[in-house]
């Protein structure tokens, strides 16, 4: 429809990159490169800021991980149509890139026919995995890495089709349920021909307008969740999340494992305060483990209480998923889901839980294989999905994301 105006929308916001520099409401450490329109102030002094603020799509690495989590997020697993090869795999994925650079950049994809509905990318982020059904597809097994496979089985899994496995995955982030909701229409638009949905996960986070951005999310068990993690843009982040070595394709990517993990929020509402802080090994109000004052301060695993125990349990969830090596964490970037409520009023909620790291085998499974073993928070959670991807390093301008392995 009206193209030239978006177009110019589209430049004026990409011009803002350089005149105007990072929001400092919205681009805390982490997210440098949030561009806005010019005049912007701050995402929580003025709704137009907020529409109109960018990430960028190109770089080294795929926007959507390192980048501040936005409120709103869908993680969209397809499943590949018998005959896609690879020549196919190149056609959809160069299709895909060209809308998503797009529509990041406040501009309509390319048979777009709500074209005003792109006018406000709000930080809209599209980041593509692939899962290991696609190298088979592509016939390019020899450059999957082993650690992009299925996981083990953990005993507290139970896990449904539903939600576990896919060949391909576009995650999507966005500011704004609107913009985010019509970037994942255009882009089912672009793959029907090629893949079936497999599933759609649905997730959200406080927005920057209720909390300052920066600040640690609570889950909907009301925990602060994401106290101890890497920080994007330090070494141990790096070092942790993009991958250096194995196949030159792969380099500046990443993996993901994406976990949906249910809350039993029902037995979970019945524990006292005292049970719940125990089983995580925290506070709920501060967020302080249970041997400090403030949410930062370290857990001392050694202390011990009156009685001669450990003051944070042998079972507690942060001394079972607690990492020495900072490089060797996980990066957890995680989101609320909440479906809707049965008749009888039993919700169903969780987390999507979206862990980033260079190798899964070597950093995501050896922590996981701890919770399964013994977790007091077990009790009250259980992952109902589960899959994995890897991650492709970012594209040049005149790239397309996945062309080192597909092109
Ligand atoms: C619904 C499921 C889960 C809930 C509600 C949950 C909640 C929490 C909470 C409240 C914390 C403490 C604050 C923080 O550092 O973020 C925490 C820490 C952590 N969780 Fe979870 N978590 C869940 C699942 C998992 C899973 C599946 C993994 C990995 C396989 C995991 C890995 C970690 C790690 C690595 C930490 C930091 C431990 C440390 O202090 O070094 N969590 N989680």
């Amino acid at each position: 429809m009206s193209e030239p105006r978006l177009s110019r929308r589209g430049l004026l916001a990409g011009g803002a990159a350089t005149a105007v520099g990072a929001l400092a409401a919205c681009a805390p450490a982490g997210s440098p490169s949030t561009t806005s329109a010019p005049g912007a102030t701050s995402i929580t002094g003025s709704p137009a800021a907020a529409s109109t603020a960018l990430e960028p799509f190109h770089g080294q690495h795929q926007s959507g991980i390192a980048t501040t989590p936005q409120t709103y997020a869908a993680f969209l697993g397809l499943d590949l149509r018998t005959g896609v090869d690879k020549e196919a795999l190149g056609r959809l994925m160069r299709l895909l890139t060209d809308d998503a650079r797009r529509l990041t950049q406040g501009r309509p994809a390319l048979a777009d026919v709500e074209p005003e509905l792109a006018a406000d990318p709000a930080r809209l982020t599209v980041t593509f995995g692939f899962g290991p059904g696609l190298f088979t597809a592509a016939g390019v097994e020899h450059l999957r890495p082993d650690t992009v496979a299925p996981l083990p089985a953990f005993s507290i899994d139970r896990l449904e089709k539903q939600w576990t496995g896919g060949d391909l995955l576009v995650h999507i982030g966005a500011e704004d349920g609107v913009t985010l909701a019509h970037a994942l229409r255009m882009i089912v638009k672009d793959a029907r021909a090629f893949a079936k949905v497999r599933w759609t996960q649905r997730g959200f986070r406080r927005s920057p307008q209720v909390q300052a951005p920066g600040t640690t999310q609570r889950n909907l068990m009301g925990q602060l969740d994401g106290t101890v993690n890497p920080v994007p843009g330090t070494a141990d982040f790096d070092r942790a999340v993009w991958i250096g070595d194995g196949p030159e394709w792969l380099r500046g990517g990443t993996t993901l494992v994406l976990r949906r993990i249910h809350m039993e929020l029902e037995t979970w509402d019945a524990a006292d305060r005292v049970a719940r802080e125990f089983s995580v090994g925290r506070r709920l109000d501060t967020g302080a483990p249970l041997t400090g004052h403030a949410e930062h301060d370290e857990a001392d695993f050694e202390k011990l209480g009156a009685a001669g125990f450990p003051v944070i349990s042998e079972y507690a969830h942060i001394r079972r998923a607690h990492v020495q090596d900072p490089g060797m964490r996980i990066f957890r970037r995680t989101y609320n889901y909440d479906e809707g409520i049965t008749s009888d009023g039993k919700s169903s909620s969780g987390l999507l839980f979206a862990s980033y790291q260079a190798d899964i085998t070597r950093q995501f499974v050896p922590i996981q294989r701890k919770l399964a073993e013994a977790d007091l928070l077990n009790e009250w959670t259980v992952p109902i999905g589960s899959a994995v991807f890897a991650i492709p390093p970012g594209c040049a301008p005149n790239g397309w994301v996945g062309d080192g392995l597909l092109g």
